[in-house]
């Protein structure tokens, strides 16, 4: 069948509205008998999914509706919506948001030995609601033109030698606020405030994208910076000598800041069964589909990275504070504002 014709995408929360509405003058649902012709996802994640849903589909012959938006945005209409949700299944580009839709009661606990076997402890929620589906570490990011000695650490990017070379994402991030959460779980709130205060220290310049934030490295702007792996292996896709250098932080510590990629099934979905299906496919056969197409790495540790990635070299991360970004999000928040952290 063709996949276009089965792959609807609502961008905005008016078509979204209009979609619902649209189903409610039916009179129906879109279930069928055995509840698995479509299911409705929302998705923060928002690189390569088309490829994703569209293999799903041409494998299940399930119809895979989406819309996108910010984690938070979606979990605002999550909670909105109620028991008349259509979100079947969500999706997040962070751990701490999908944990605190799990604390909400939005979400629902899928007991599943495809899940369990696939998806490491520390990756999935301890009441199986929400299981991640890839990994995305914070890295330090230099100039490979203008910087010979990088930092190995989140303390050394305070180090006043980058003052007014420096470039962070801004606090209202959440990948900013799951750094500082993770932080403050390793080395408690006293140190990561020392370390905040010494980035702001060194007047950096904040830039509300990961992308734009390489590309400044690139143009001379700054020289180190805080970004996800992910966006230098998309530049280094289309750019191969694309002029900046990962370095891998606290690897004589408890390792690089570890994020994810997380799914979950709706506590009101409509079609709970193909939201199941997804999810359990998600970190089976379309694992390394779902990896690749954002360059992540598989949240199974037996799939392997695609080629870009895989030469970024190994690493140690912080797996054991993945469960505790969500926990801690509310102190790290707090955190950045008294420390002045734009
Ligand atoms: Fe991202």
């Amino acid at each position: 069948m063709p996949q276009n014709s089965v792959l609807k995408k609502t961008l905005t929360a008016l078509s979204l509205t209009a979609f619902v509405s649209g189903l409610a003058a039916c009179g129906g649902s879109n279930n069928t008998a055995d509840g698995t012709s479509t299911v409705t996802v929302y998705t923060g994640r928002h690189y390569g999914i088309e490829t994703v849903f569209e293999e799903f589909t041409a494998e299940t012959g399930i119809e895979v509706r989406f819309t996108t938006g910010s984690d938070p945005e979606l979990r605002e209409r999550l909670a909105a919506e109620g028991a008349n949700t259509p979100a079947d299944l969500v999706m997040t580009a962070d751990a701490a948001n999908i944990a605190l839709a799990a604390e909400a009661g939005l979400l629902s606990p899928v007991d599943s030995e495809i899940l369990t076997g696939a998806i490491p402890e520390a990756l999935r929620a301890a009441d199986n609601t929400w299981f991640s589906l890839s990994r995305r570490l914070r890295v330090i990011m230099t100039s490979s033109e203008r910087v010979t000695t990088p930092p190995t650490t989140y303390a050394e990017v305070g180090d006043p030698q980058w003052k007014g070379r420096l470039c962070l994402r801004p606090s209202t991030h959440p990948y900013t606020q799951s750094l500082v959460a993770g932080l403050i779980n390793t080395v408690g709130a006293d140190t990561t405030r020392t370390i905040v205060d010494s980035w702001v220290a060194n007047d950096p310049l904040y830039i509300n994208s990961d992308t734009d934030i390489l590309k400044a490295i690139q143009a001379g702007d700054c020289d180190v910076a805080l970004a996800n792996h992910y966006y230098l292996g998309r530049l280094l896709g289309e750019t191969p000598n694309f002029p900046v250098t990962i370095t891998w932080p606290e690897q004589s510590g408890v390792g690089a800041h570890l994020n994810v990629s997380a799914a979950a099934v709706t506590a009101n979905a409509p079609n709970r069964a193909a939201a199941v299906k997804l999810l359990e496919w998600l970190v089976s056969k379309g694992q390394k589909t779902f990896s690749d197409a954002n360059n992540e790495y598989p949240a199974d540790p037996t799939v392997e990275p695609g080629e870009i990635i895989a030469g970024f070299g190994t690493f140690k991360s912080d797996e054991a504070s993945v469960r505790e970004l969500g926990r801690r999000n509310a102190e790290a928040v707090t955190l950045l504002s008294e420390a002045k952290y734009e």
